[in-house]
């Protein structure tokens, strides 16, 4: 419950405005913003610590929002979707003022939003909308169809058909690839496939890519909660079903950093990137440090970076607006429906990350040192 209702409930109106009357008081009028950011709680729930990107997340969050004076309970959920689901209702039933949510299934938490609602607890979606409820007030997260449609033409560059200024490349083709998309309960996973799917659809079509498996449903082709050793096993099942016959796999899509390693691995694993038989086109995204180092050496074909620093700040202030009864600031009020509303948004630019702008987009800007990119390990 918000504490400033508990404050209105309690009687102390009139300490709040004596408050006011002896100019101690932040507000003017009614307003009730004498509480003082130690006196509350954001509630952050994340999906999972076995991504690097979400301790990322986690801890730019948590540490820009106590830099502010604000308490944070920063939970993990370890991917579970029951864990995550108790621990939001612990934040609920312990007085959270404000909840930010990256959800592992953006539609088991109907319940716990319901309960957050009733008690007045504003509700943040964190880069993954939560779906089928109301009680969503903000979505934070970037451009998610341009992501897959970055990671589409990122295919298409790493196969030589175009090039990174967008130009038609030399290579004429047909090349031979596969397909794989992230986890089907994640709302994302929909754009990012279908942003993906836009872009190769012309070559596809056109008979410049053949995707040998023929599997190009998202559901054929999605990954369970993201999982590596999953996108692994389906490339090793990919290679024995249907490059048996002496034919080679030229580029596969990848959706999320952490797959593209299971996909790599499977290939390596096959004398992919060995004795002249070079490794196919692989994408990504997320900027994983395991991945960056994969693109510096020639490995992977590129990533999307997604600034979690930048993410972070508008949870803040949206965060910030909501405990000041304000209403935080969207730039896109019409994209994500979440099957019962339109949930307004803010949505934050996202950049393809090839070998050749990893020093400017990635170590130039403080996001990795070159130490680590070269170690291919995060320092701390
Ligand atoms: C998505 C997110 C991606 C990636 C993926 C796997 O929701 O937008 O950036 O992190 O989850 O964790």
């Amino acid at each position: 419950m918000r504490r400033k209702f508990l404050v209105a409930l309690g009687g102390a109106v009139l300490a709040l405005s004596l408050a006011a009357c002896s100019g101690e008081g932040a507000g003017s009028g009614g307003d009730t913003s004498e509480e003082k950011p130690g006196d509350l709680t954001i509630g952050v729930s994340m999906p999972t610590q076995t991504s690097e990107r979400w301790i990322a997340d986690g801890k730019a969050v948590k540490e820009k929002l106590e830099a502010k004076g604000y308490k944070v309970d920063l939970q993990y959920a370890g991917d579970d979707i029951p864990t995550q689901s108790q621990q939001v209702d612990q934040m609920i039933t312990q007085g959270a003022d404000v909840l930010v949510i990256a959800a592992i299934d953006g539609t088991a938490l109907s319940g716990q939003l319901q309960a957050a609602a009733d008690a007045k607890i504003p509700v943040i979606a964190y880069d993954r909308l939560i779906r089928g409820s109301k009680n969503v007030d903000f979505y934070v997260s970037f451009d998610n169809y341009k992501v897959g449609v970055a990671q589409g033409t990122g295919l298409l560059v790493g196969l030589g058909l175009l090039n990174k200024d967008g130009s038609k490349g030399t290579a004429k083709g047909p090349f031979n690839i596969e397909l794989f998309a992230g986890s089907l309960d994640d709302n994302n996973t929909q754009y990012f496939f279908g942003g993906a799917m836009d872009t190769l659809k012309p070559f596809i079509d056109a008979g410049t890519l053949k995707v040998k498996s023929r599997q190009t449903t998202a559901e054929q082709v999605a990954t369970l909660r993201w999982q590596q050793e999953t996108a692994q096993k389906r490339m090793e099942d990919l290679l024995t079903s249907s490059y048996n016959d002496g034919s080679r796999v030229d580029g596969v899509l990848s959706p999320y950093d952490g797959i593209s390693r299971g996909i790599i691995t499977a290939l390596q694993n096959a004398g992919y990137g060995k004795a002249g038989k070079k490794l196919p086109a692989v994408t990504g995204q997320d900027a994983e440090i395991a991945s960056i180092k994969l693109i510096n050496d020639g490995v992977q074909t590129c990533t999307v970076f997604k600034d979690t620093r930048l993410l972070a700040e508008q949870a803040v202030n949206a965060s910030e607006a909501f405990l000041q009864d304000k209403q935080p600031q969207a730039n896109d009020t019409q994209t994500y429906n979440n099957g019962v509303k339109v949930v307004p948004s803010y949505l934050l630019p996202i950049a393809t990350v090839y070998k050749d702008d990893i020093k400017t987009a990635l170590i130039d800007s403080g996001y990795w040192t070159a130490e680590e990119v070269a170690a291919g390990q995060a320092k701390n």
